[in-house]
């Protein structure tokens, strides 16, 4: 008998057909994240979830899953929306996809870094509503990022590979992370090592953010750390809204203080705070990072690895619980 499995969200279809072919699967047909009810109650008689980080694993759902749930997978690398103490003590394994989506990630990073700071929100905008009146020498007037620096606050996989882009387009990479990156991959990327984040934010002319979500990085970019950001900087968020204190860097943006901001996630998604809309020195995309078909797939059977190997009485890969 096939293991009976739960796919919380319609997924690419390769990775669907897969699921199809080695599970008793049961897709959603839901468009939207279903509710918690909902999918507790869509639960019942599954073996293991596929979920995605819309799905809100909080400790009160996980209690109330079915005793048939023995694995969780979620189809993303983040899992701050999956209580790991909770599935611990119930005995349920949980796990990520890590790996996969760096690269993907890491080039919206740098979409993000260089719409910014070349101002291409103002200028799509100025094409799309005919208000472009032909080529002048001041116009739009962006800064260039090449010989700037960069500060990656969170070195793993992704804050390496927007490192690797960034170096490429001749920008100095500096670093904080809980300690320091291997020492070769720090000489290959030219990068240093900052040991507070207080002094990474000192030289970062362009600030990327690559931390993880959770109380320790909760509202981490607030008003008295923008301070320390040179004049006119640049922030990057590809990794969690909830690193960026929403009011600080709306008044950061509004006032001047920061040149632009690039982002891809917000707190609160998709209700984002609304504010942003109109601060046009901000480039705003609708959590893009993983976006790409490649790279949709290759979390998907990810997953699929994860749950195939846990029900072949293996360990899973990527187990977080
Ligand atoms: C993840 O995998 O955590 C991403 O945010 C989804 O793109």
């Amino acid at each position: 008998m096939k293991p009976r499995l739960l796919i919380t969200r319609h997924l690419p279809d390769a990775v669907e057909a897969r699921a199809a072919r080695d599970y008793d699967a049961t897709f959603s047909t839901d468009a939207a994240p279903v509710t918690a009810d909902k999918l507790l109650e869509a639960a019942s008689g599954h073996d293991g979830l596929l979920i995605t980080g819309s799905d809100k694993m909080t400790a009160a759902v996980v209690e109330r899953l079915p005793a048939s749930v023995k694995i969780i997978a979620t189809f993303s690398v983040g899992y701050e929306h999956i209580d790991v103490a909770a599935c611990k003590a119930r005995g349920i394994i949980a796990t990520n996809t890590p790996d996969v989506l760096t690269d993907a990630t890491a080039d919206i990073a740098l979409l993000l870094m260089l719409g910014a700071s070349r101002r291409a929100y103002e200028g799509e905008q100025a094409v799309r509503t005919a208000a472009w009146k032909g080529w002048m020498p001041t116009q739009l007037l962006g800064i260039q990022v090449t010989g700037k620096r960069l500060g990656l606050y969170g070195m793993g996989r992704i804050g390496q590979a927007t490192a690797r882009r960034a170096k490429a387009f001749g920008m100095e990479i500096h670093y904080h992370n809980r300690r320091p990156i291997d020492p070769a991959i720090e000489k290959e990327l030219g990068a240093t090592y900052h040991a507070t984040a207080e002094s990474l934010l000192k030289v970062s002319d362009v600030l990327s953010l690559h931390a993880p979500a959770g109380p320790e990085t909760n509202g981490f970019l607030n008003a008295e750390r923008i301070e320390l950001l040179p004049p006119k900087a640049i922030v990057v968020n590809t990794a969690r809204g909830t690193l960026i204190d929403d009011d600080a860097l709306i008044s950061a943006l509004k006032s001047g203080r920061l040149m632009a901001a690039g982002l891809d996630v917000f707190a609160g998604e998709p209700n984002i705070d609304p504010r942003y809309r109109s601060v046009t020195n901000s480039f705003l995309l609708p959590h893009l990072g993983s976006a790409t078909l490649e790279t949709r797939n290759a979390m998907g059977f990810r997953a699929l690895d994860n749950l195939d190997r846990f029900f072949q009485g293996s360990e899973p890969g990527d187990r977080i619980a």
